[in-house]
């Protein structure tokens, strides 16, 4: 692998000698870029030695660019590390300057980048630091948590750099884990190109008056994930979304509902078209049977209210029960006895497959992580704990290996 690494200011940038001779221990090729305040720690010609090659540390050298040119750097690299990251490149690299060479090489490149900051415990708790980190990780860039323990500066607390075996290890992870994504992607795009995939997900609503309802807590992402890889893989998406606040993954078509009622009618509408359906929403299984039309009043002499609920349609079930019906999957969101009701409905909604994951005490709803059990009728799989859009990958080709048997 060809790692560029970027060293910035910091009294953490000698570890990244011991760093740069890991990766080239293990037989991969290392350039090094400095920044200024880098320099002011270390000597280049120390990464040079190790390295093998001269280090760059310019944007404006004619003869460092006459060697490989920024851009041709840029692209050179199969993964960016930056080891240690300071506060000051966090916040350049999140408003997108390119006032250096390294933080230039950042917004030209399109390949991975990691970082390893490393700066004083209060900096790091800053709020400005952490929006940075977190607008840094919605943007894809993957940022290790910095160590705990003794600082430079006398005090004790979170944002020593990782040891550099610790920042070597995640770089070998993440490469792993995009080549299995690479292999699973060709494998997935066989299958969904030109497929039509109808998703429901997020909570729905069900009104008491014009300012309370009865929800749930699906924020939506589970389902958005499965919609934005099955729509990168080639589907063809519609996606029926309860209120949530996701933004619309690319490519795909977004119907907005609020209520339970409101949902099965969409799906009604769309499901003549679908091949596969996913039933990702957390659909409310009662309604409140007369929603006020004006703000219920709380009574002085009232110590208990009544609220009548009725049954909501079943979506899923009633796909399940249509003829010639998509592929339908289905989802159970249960807090224990997770498989055995998992099964439950998968026999009772006749469905052809269902993903069974645990909720409550903090899994499951509104993290973007879950650890999905899939089930068919011949198979069950448990998926270790991972992003959704990896849990979305994995569920997304366990269909495509259901339908594949069948055909
Ligand atoms: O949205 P997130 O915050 O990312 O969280 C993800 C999730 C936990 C919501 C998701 O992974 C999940 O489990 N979704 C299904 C939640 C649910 O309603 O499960 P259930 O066990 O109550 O329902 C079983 C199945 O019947 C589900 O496929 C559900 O969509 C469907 N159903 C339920 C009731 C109803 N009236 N109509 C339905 O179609």
């Amino acid at each position: 692998m060809k790692i560029l690494l970027g060293v910035t200011g910091g009294i953490a940038a000698y570890k990244a000698l011991e760093l740069t001779r890991l990766f080239i221990k293990a037989g991969h090729q290392v350039q090094v870029v400095m920044t200024t305040g880098a320099k002011e720690f270390i000597q280049p010609l120390s990464f040079q030695a190790l390295s093998g090659h001269p280090v760059r540390d310019s944007l404006f050298d004619a003869n460092q660019e006459a060697g490989m040119g920024h851009i041709e750097l840029a692209r050179w690299a199969d993964q960016i590390v930056i080891a240690p990251a300071s506060a000051e490149t966090l916040a350049k690299l999140r408003m997108g300057r390119a006032d250096d060479l390294l933080t230039t090489l950042c917004l030209a490149t399109d390949r991975p980048v990691m970082l390893a900051p490393a700066m004083n415990r209060l900096m790091w708790r800053n709020a400005a630091t952490q929006e940075n980190v977190d607008v840094l990780k919605q943007r894809g860039l993957e940022i290790l948590p910095p160590a705990s323990g003794e600082q430079a500066c006398g005090e004790v607390g979170e944002g020593r750099m990782p040891e550099p075996q610790a920042i070597f290890e995640a770089v070998m992870r993440a490469e792993k884990m995009r080549l299995q994504t690479q292999q699973a992607g060709s494998a997935l795009k066989a299958f969904w190109h030109n497929k039509a995939l109808l998703i429901t997900a997020g909570p729905t609503y069900e009104d008491i008056d014009p300012v309370r309802f009865i929800g749930n807590r699906s924020s939506g992402k589970m389902g958005f994930a499965i919609a934005e890889v099955a729509a990168k893989a080639g589907a063809s998406v519609t996606l029926i979304a309860g209120p949530v606040a996701l933004p619309t993954p690319q490519g795909v078509k977004r119907i907005d509902v609020r209520s339970a009622q409101q949902m099965f009618a969409a799906v009604q509408q769309q499901v003549a078209a679908a091949d596969c359906f996913i039933s990702a929403a957390a659909v409310a299984d009662f309604r409140v049977e007369q929603p006020a039309s004006q703000k219920l009043k709380k009574r002085q002499d009232e110590e208990e209210m009544t609220l009548t609920l009725v049954k909501n349609p079943d979506i899923v079930a009633w796909v399940a029960a249509q003829d010639n019906k998509p592929f339908v999957v289905g989802f159970a969101a249960e807090t224990n006895d997770v498989i055995d009701y998992a099964k439950d409905k998968l026999r009772r909604k006749k469905l052809d497959m269902i993903c069974a994951n645990q909720v409550g005490e903090g899994q499951g709803f509104e993290r973007d992580d879950n650890a999905l059990t899939l089930i068919s009728a011949t198979e069950q799989r448990g998926l270790a704990l991972s992003g959704k859009r990896e849990q979305a990958l994995e569920l997304l080709a366990f269909i495509a290996q259901q339908q594949s048997s069948v055909d």
